[in-house]
């Protein structure tokens, strides 16, 4: 079985939930946290483009707002296997810290796997305030 196969599988259940008729770019995400539960995200595009919310965002801050203290993994599913922007990137590093990220395609090959640090070295931090 493909390491965090269920949360990749939730990632790319939660795509089909994507609501966005102006890019056409479906976003699923799932996180996994400390405590063990796996929180869904996708993407929610709004007519005043910069009031979109992506995928990986909407998992990360559901899960805080259900209390999870921590988190240790997190699946992209998109079309494409496409990395996560660089806003959530910033998102990932201060409230996920340095985890492994699972991108999906919609083929069925092996997901391609990065960490934190790699998708955003040297970091803007709390500790740079
Ligand atoms: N999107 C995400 O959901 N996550 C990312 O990391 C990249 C971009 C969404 C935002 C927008 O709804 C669509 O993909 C196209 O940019």
């Amino acid at each position: 079985m493909t390491e965090n196969a269920e949360l990749i599988n939730q990632a790319r259940q939660a795509r089909q939930q994507a609501r966005a008729p102006y890019s056409g770019y479906t976003v699923g995400a799932a996180v996994l946290g400390t405590s063990g539960r796996i929180y869904p995200g996708c993407n929610v595009e709004s007519s005043a483009f910069s009031t979109t919310l992506c995928a990986e965002r909407v998992a990360i801050f559901g899960a805080i707002a259900a209390g999870e203290a921590g988190f240790t993994a997190l699946a992209v599913a998109t079309k494409n296997g496409g990395t996560p922007c660089g806003a959530c990137r910033q998102v990932i590093h201060e409230q996920c810290g340095d985890i492994p990220i699972y991108l999906v395609g919609e083929n069925s090959g092996q997901p391609v796997k990065f960490t934190t640090s790699q998708l955003l070295p040297h970091p803007f931090g709390p500790d740079e305030i």
